[in-house]
């Protein structure tokens, strides 16, 4: 199976394309800034394309039998802003239509089912289930995974200079998974999918822990250098979200993230694609 990855220098993209290049696919990444993508995967294709431009999607697919799909939306983007996970989707889906491609793999995330209190709904959520929607109706078989919090955000997005940022204290319990296991997972689900199969997934770490409790064993783990953790009080982003975007999209992953009820969904992606083994402290241990 030939698989061309669309993503693949983003922070979850990059752990998973080393898994399934380790894994033994021939990989060719399709990329916006091509010197960059290079560097970092010196011996890998590289083609350079955009999701803004059907064309350039097309010729990139051509040849390729899977294409997997690490997307996002960043903190910052407005509603009425191009989005890779709806125009952008709709252009690859075209482009692997017309290429022959034969399966999409998608990043997803269990999060975005999140239901907001009084019926309120978010709109990154809502293009993120529209994505789901639309690769499902493509007619093009695919392969959906719906993961738990990564542990790659502690040390990623939730850094800010020496400090985790955390906002409020929640009780809830997410099953953090590191991305090289995810990425594993990946490549076993495209090992064992038969052809014209769909495959959904949800993805769950080994262990059920506070952010807190996340955060705190990270910390104390990470010998590279001194780390703390800032629990900032929620009532600061409410009041910043009427100002700017990025304080807005905080306030909201951030509700989802304190009151989302996560439960074990994952024993069919166990049983089928492998156990995710890594531990909050392995994983901070691989960083140096
Ligand atoms: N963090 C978590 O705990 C968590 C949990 C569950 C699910 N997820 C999901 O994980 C995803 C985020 O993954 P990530 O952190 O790896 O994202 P990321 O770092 O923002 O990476 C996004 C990738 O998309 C590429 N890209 C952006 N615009 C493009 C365009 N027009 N054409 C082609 N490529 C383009 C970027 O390439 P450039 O290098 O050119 O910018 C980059 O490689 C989200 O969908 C999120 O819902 C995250």
């Amino acid at each position: 199976m030939r698989i061309a990855i669309v993503g693949a220098t983003g922070m979850l993209g990059q752990p998973v394309t080393r898994e399934l290049i380790r894994a033994g696919f021939p990989i060719r990444l399709i990329a916006r800034d091509v010197a960059k993508t290079r560097t970092l995967f010196p011996n890998v294709d590289v083609v350079s394309a955009d999701l803004c431009d059907g064309e350039t999607l097309r010729d990139a697919l051509v040849g390729m039998d899977t294409v997997y799909l690490n997307l996002s939306i960043k903190q910052g983007e407005k509603q009425s802003d191009f989005h890779t996970e709806a125009e952008g989707l709709q252009n690859l889906i075209l482009a692997a239509q017309k290429a022959g491609v034969r399966r999409v793999g998608y990043l997803s995330s269990i999060i975005m089912r999140y239901q907001y209190r009084n019926g309120r709904r978010w709109w990154v959520f809502d293009v993120k289930k529209k994505a789901v929607e639309l690769i499902k109706a493509s007619g093009l078989p695919y392969s959906i995974f719906y993961p738990s919090c990564f542990m790659e955000s502690l040390n990623g997005t939730q850094r800010v200079g020496p400090f985790i940022l955390l906002v409020g204290r929640s009780s809830v319990k997410p099953m953090y998974v590191a991305a090289r296991d995810y990425g594993r997972q990946v490549a076993q689900s495209f090992l064992i999918a038969e052809d014209g199969q769909n495959q959904e997934y949800s993805i769950q770490g080994p262990e059920a822990l506070t952010q807190h409790e996340a955060a705190e064993r990270f910390v104390d783990a990470y010998k590279k250098e001194k780390l703390g953790i800032v629990t900032a009080p929620p009532f600061l982003l409410k009041v910043g979200r009427l100002f700017t975007a990025q304080a807005d999209y905080g306030w909201h992953i951030t509700e989802a993230l304190n009151h989302y009820p996560e439960v074990f969904e994952s024993q069919k992606a166990w049983d089928d694609l492998g156990r995710p083994t890594t531990t909050i402290e392995q994983f901070a241990r691989s960083l140096y």
